[in-house]
């Protein structure tokens, strides 16, 4: 059956090749897209094949990309192997791509998730010349059954001059009715309280919308998402996972937290994974998630009862999760909601909901400051993505990493990290494979002890508690946060004399 019953949409079904062709040098091009799920398919790799050719014949031709957030090897990927992309936002984990941001030839602006579609209304990124959206299925009068992700495409589809929709039959027909999307986000200083209160609320309508006239093309596909698998997961996260849960019991049994606890947000990865797999044996039933992504582990629970119910902008499932997905459709819809990613990570919902966040990082200092971006203060790993949105206004924000790095040569606990995405205000809770540093209401000396004794690697410890003291006697007016900067900034030195870097 067609998934194309508005008449004036099917007027303008094209192949991939005559859509591309519809993109220029210099167009800042708005992609869906996140964690792998719901991204165009076809047109960037023809797009891919025009930059390739017009690189050939001594052209330029390179576009400023915006997405919701990663996508794969067969868009971001793609593009960035033939040089295509000039600058990108919000959030990239692509390794061609980070290479190339690295090496400076790509501007890279990372954001936190929640702003990248004001940020659009607020005019700061300029004109988006068109948008290229994945859909499930078009409906009479440029009504839109979205896919797999939601991210930015209701911003991306109202702001952009022209819009190419990618219609996907690889997605499930049955998606529809999985979508909340909010229409109500005025801008300031107009902007109402948005009225939701539980996590599983509907706000908006389960369609996106477009203005036909703006649809300068339609592509079908049928290619899969990304779906890259998880590891299982092994001994160091099963630890981390253990001490979360250990700490969970003790804010319930202390009265801080309910016995349903409060919703999850759960970060991605294997480490977040472990963390999920954990709560699934546990005593904890009924949850809630307000989360960004709806990763395997979270299907596990929703099966098992574990967890109730899950907000989310995007799937991030393996293939095999997919499947999984897919052979159960029905069973998930109801408790399933995807949402705009300006909702799913919006500040004044996390806080007021209760959310407790768990973000992975790249390393920790004593004081309690977490970098999740960069490694050795220079190079981007991925982004700071939805963890900021989640941790500055969470009701606990937890960051998990194992205690080393690169073969054990790496501590992820040092004296100061070498770039700031989260600073020692919004960091509650700090977890590795050793233990667990409860840092609120403490102060940084406090602090310092707690992480050096609970998180670092036995290895590192008497190296980190030296630092401590002799910053501590060096500082006789100055014991707030006591440093020794030259050697605080030398730890991140050694990860090169190790050779592992
Ligand atoms: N120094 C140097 N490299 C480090 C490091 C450190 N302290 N800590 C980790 N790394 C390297 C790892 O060696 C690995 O490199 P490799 O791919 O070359 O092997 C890489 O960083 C990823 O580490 P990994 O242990 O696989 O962790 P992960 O998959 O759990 O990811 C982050 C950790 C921080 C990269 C990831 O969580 C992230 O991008 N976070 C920011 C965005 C975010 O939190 N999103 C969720 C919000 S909803």
């Amino acid at each position: 059956m067609s998934r194309i019953s508005c008449p004036v949409l099917t007027e303008r079904i094209t192949d991939a090749a005559t859509a591309a062709a519809l993109i220029c040098h210099g167009d800042h091009v708005g992609f869906s897209g996140f964690t792998g799920a719901g991204y165009p398919k076809a047109l960037p790799r023809a797009l891919a094949r025009r930059m390739s050719d017009a690189h050939d014949r001594g052209d330029e031709f390179r576009i400023g990309l915006w997405t919701g957030a990663s996508t794969a090897p067969d868009a971001d990927g793609a593009l960035a192997q033939v040089n295509g992309i000039s600058s990108r936002l919000p959030y990239n984990s692509d390794p061609t791509l980070r290479r190339l941001i690295n090496s400076g030839d790509v501007e890279y602006i990372d954001e936190h998730l929640s702003h990248s579609a004001q940020h659009m209304w607020f005019g700061f990124y300029g004109r988006l010349d068109i948008a290229v959206v994945e859909v499930t299925a078009i409906l009479p009068g440029g009504v839109l059954v979205p896919s797999t992700s939601v991210g930015n495409n209701k911003t991306w589809l109202d702001r952009a001059d022209r819009v190419i929709l990618e219609v996907n039959h690889w997605q499930p027909r049955e998606l529809e009715g999985f979508h909340d999307i909010y229409e109500g986000t005025a801008l300031p200083p107009h902007r109402r309280p948005i009225q939701l209160t539980e996590p599983l609320q509907r706000i908006g309508d389960p369609y996106l919308h477009v203005d036909p006239d703006k649809v300068v093309a339609v592509v079908e596909t049928d290619h899969p998402d990304r779906n890259s698998p998880f590891s299982p997961p092994n001994e160091t996260s099963r630890a981390i996972a253990d001490h979360v849960l250990d700490f969970l019991r003790h804010e319930v049994s202390a009265g801080r937290m309910p016995p349903g606890l409060l919703p999850l947000q759960s970060g991605v990865g294997n480490v977040a994974n472990a963390v999920l797999a954990g709560l699934d044996g546990s005593e904890f039933t009924g949850l809630v998630a307000f989360t960004e992504v709806i990763q395997d582990a979270m299907l596990d629970l929703l099966d098992s009862g574990t967890l109730r119910a899950a907000s989310a902008t995007s799937f991030g499932l393996s293939e095999l999760g997919a499947k999984r997905f897919m052979a159960n459709i029905e069973a998930y819809k109801g408790r399933i909601l995807l949402r705009s990613e300006e909702i799913s990570n919006h500040p004044e919902l996390v806080r007021r909901l209760g959310v407790m966040a768990m973000n992975g990082m790249i390393e920790a200092d004593i004081y309690g400051n977490v970098n999740s971006t960069h490694v050795m203060g220079s190079s981007i790993m991925n982004g700071i993505g939805g963890s900021g949105d989640f941790a500055r206004n969470a009701f606990l924000s937890f960051f998990l990493t194992p205690s080393t790095a690169k073969n054990g040569a790496i501590s992820t606990i040092v004296p100061m990290v070498s770039h700031v995405d989260h600073t020692e205000h919004d960091v509650h809770v700090i977890v590795t494979e050793h233990g667990l540093a409860d840092l609120r209401g403490k102060s940084p000396r406090a602090r310092a002890q707690q992480v050096i004794r609970n998180c670092a690697h036995p290895s590192f410890r008497d190296a980190l508690h030296s630092y401590t003291e002799r910053a501590w006697a060096a500082h006789p007016h100055g014991r707030h946060t006591p440093h020794l900067l030259a050697e605080a900034l030398s730890w991140h030195e050694r990860y090169i004399e190790s050779g592992e870097m």
